[in-house]
C-alpha cells in the first residue's frame, strides 16, 4: 500500500537553524515534500538508508535537463539556486559523459599528488598561524575570527595553487564563490556572479594557455588541445568552476566545524590532543556537522519508489547530507552527539556512488593538517563568544558559522 505523501516543508534559504530543520525533516520520514527558495517544489531525502540507495540509483539522473520544471520553463532566470543547478560539468552529467569529465580530473589529481601536497599544506597552515596574533581585533576584545584568517585561506591557497589562479585574483574569486553558496542572493547578484565567473575563468584559461604550468587548468587545456572532443569550452570552464568552488568552500566549513566542535566539547578535545586522533576528529565532524548540509539535485528518469512514496519522473530531489549524518537508525541513540568513539569514514557527507567526492582525500588532508596544527600551536584556544551566538552562513547548502571569533 502506498503511503500518504507527507506535508510540504518550506526550507529556510537563510539556513538559520540548519540542524533543527534537518531534524524536523528526519522526523517526518525518509522522504519529504519541500519547497526550495522561490517556492519551487522538490523532495528531500534525509535518512541514511534511503539516501545511500538514492545516490547510487542508476534510474536517477544528475542532469538538470531532466528536471520537468526546467523543461516547462518554470525556473526563472536569476533564481538564487541557479548557479548550483544549471552548470555543465561532471556533477550534472550521467553515465559515459560523467566518466569522461571525471576521468580528465582524476588522472591529474591523483592520490600521489595529494600526498605530495601535504608539506605545502602544512607550510600554508603554519604561515597563517604565525600571522594570527596580528589579526586580533582590538575593537572586539582582541579576538581573532578564524573564518577569514585561517579556515578560508588554507583551502583557498591550496586549490588556487592546484589550478594556477594568480594571487591578485583570489579576493574576487572568494566573493564569487561566497555569492554562489548563499541562497539569499538577489537576481541581480546571481546574474553578476555568472557574468564575472565566466570572465575570470576565460582569463584563467587564456593565461594558462600562454603560460602553462604544472596545474590542473594547464592539464585540462592540454587535454582539449590533444583532442577537442575531450571536453568542450563550456565544460572546461564549468569544470574549473567546480574545482574552485567545491575545492574551498567545503573544506573551509570542515576546518571551521571541527574547530567549533572541539572548542565546545572539552572532553573530545582532550582525547584528540592526547591521543593524536585528528583523523577521527575530521571523520566525526563530517558525520555530525556535514559541511555540505544539502545538495542539489537528482531527477528520476522514471517513477521511483522511496520508502513507499512514489517520486514521479522529472521531479527534483535534494540530498540532505547533514540530516543523514545524525540519523539514529544508522548511528544509534548517540547520533546527535559529537563523540570520537563514533568516528567512521562510512558517513555520506562526501556523497556516494559514481559521484563520490573527487576531492575527499585532499579535503581530509587539509582538514587534518589545519586543525591539528591549530590546536598544537594555540593550546589555550577558546571561543570568544557563547556558541549559540555564532551566526550561521545564510545558505541552504553550506553548513558552518559565518564567523568564529576565538581567543588565542
Ligand atoms: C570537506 C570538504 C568537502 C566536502 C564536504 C565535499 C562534499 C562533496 C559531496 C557531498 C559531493 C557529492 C555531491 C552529490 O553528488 O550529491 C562532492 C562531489 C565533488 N567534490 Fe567534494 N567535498 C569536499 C571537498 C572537495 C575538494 C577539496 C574538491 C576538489 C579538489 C572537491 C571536488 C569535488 C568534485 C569535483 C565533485 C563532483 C564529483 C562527481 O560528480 O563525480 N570536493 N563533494
Amino acid at each position: 500500500m502506498k503511503k500518504e505523501v507527507n506535508p510540504v516543508v518550506a526550507l529556510d534559504p537563510l539556513g538559520a537553524d540548519h540542524h533543527g530543520e534537518a531534524a524536523r525533516l528526519r522526523a517526518l520520514g525518509p522522504i519529504v515534500r519541500v519547497l526550495l527558495p522561490g517556492g519551487i517544489p522538490a523532495w528531500a531525502v534525509s535518512h541514511h538508508e534511503e539516501l545511500t540507495a538514492l545516490i547510487s540509483d542508476p534510474r536517477v539522473s544528475k542532469d538538470w535537463r531532466n528536471w520537468s520544471a526546467v523543461q516547462r520553463g518554470e525556473i526563472p532566470d536569476g533564481w538564487p539556486l541557479d548557479g548550483m543547478v544549471r552548470v555543465t560539468n561532471m556533477v550534472t552529467a550521467d553515465g559515459a559523459e560523467h566518466h569522461r569529465l571525471r576521468r580528465l580530473v582524476t588522472r591529474t589529481l591523483t592520490q600521489r599528488r595529494v600526498q605530495s601536497l601535504r608539506p605545502r599544506i602544512t607550510e600554508i597552515a603554519d604561515g597563517l598561524l604565525d600571522d594570527l596574533p596580528s589579526r586580533a581585533d582590538a575593537s572586539r576584545d582582541g579576538s581573532v575570527d578564524l573564518r577569514p584568517h585561517f579556515a578560508y585561506p588554507v583551502p583557498m591557497q591550496v586549490i588556487c595553487e592546484l589550478t594556477g589562479v594568480p594571487e591578485p585574483w583570489r579576493p574576487r574569486l572568494r566573493e564569487l564563490v561566497d555569492s554562489l553558496f548563499r541562497t539569499n542572493t538577489t537576481a541581480e547578484e546571481v546574474t553578476a556572479t555568472q557574468r564575472d565567473r565566466v570572465r575570470m575563468l576565460r582569463n584563467l584559461v587564456g593565461l594558462r594557455t600562454r603560460e602553462p604550468g604544472d596545474d590542473l587548468t594547464s592539464a585540462l587545456i592540454a587535454a582539449r588541445r590533444e583532442d577537442p572532443d575531450a571536453l568542450s569550452e563550456e565544460e572546461l570552464l564549468d569544470t574549473l568552476w567546480l574545482l574552485l568552488t567545491a575545492g574551498h568552500e567545503t573544506t573551509l566549513s570542515l576546518i571551521l566545524n571541527a574547530t567549533r566542535a572541539l572548542l565546545t566539547h572539552p572532553d573530545q578535545r582532550q582525547l584528540a590532543v592526547s591521543g593524536d586522533r585528528w583523523e577521527d576528529v575530521i571523520e566525526e565532524t563530517m558525520r555530525w556537522d556535514a559541511p555540505i548540509g544539502n545538495f542539489m539535485a537528482r531527477y528520476p528518469t522514471e517513477d521511483i519508489d522511496v520508502a513507499g512514496v512514489t517520486v514521479p519522473k522529472g521531479d527534483a530531489i535534494l540530498a540532505c547530507y547533514s540530516a543523514a549524518g545524525r540519523d539514529a537508525c544508522q548511528y544509534g541513540d548517540g547520533a546527535a552527539s559529537f563523540d570520537l568513539a563514533h568516528a567512521t569514514s562510512r558517513h555520506l557527507s562526501f556523497g556516494g556512488g559514481t559521484h563520490f567526492c573527487l576531492g575527499a582525500s585532499l579535503a581530509r588532508a587539509e582538514g587534518t593538517i589545519a586543525v591539528s596544527r591549530l590546536f598544537a600551536r594555540y593550546p589555550g584556544l577558546s571561543l570568544a563568544v557563547p556558541p549559540d551566538e555564532l551566526p550561521p552562513v545564510p545558505s541552504l547548502f553550506s553548513n558552518s558559522a559565518a564567523a568564529l571569533p576565538v581567543r588565542l
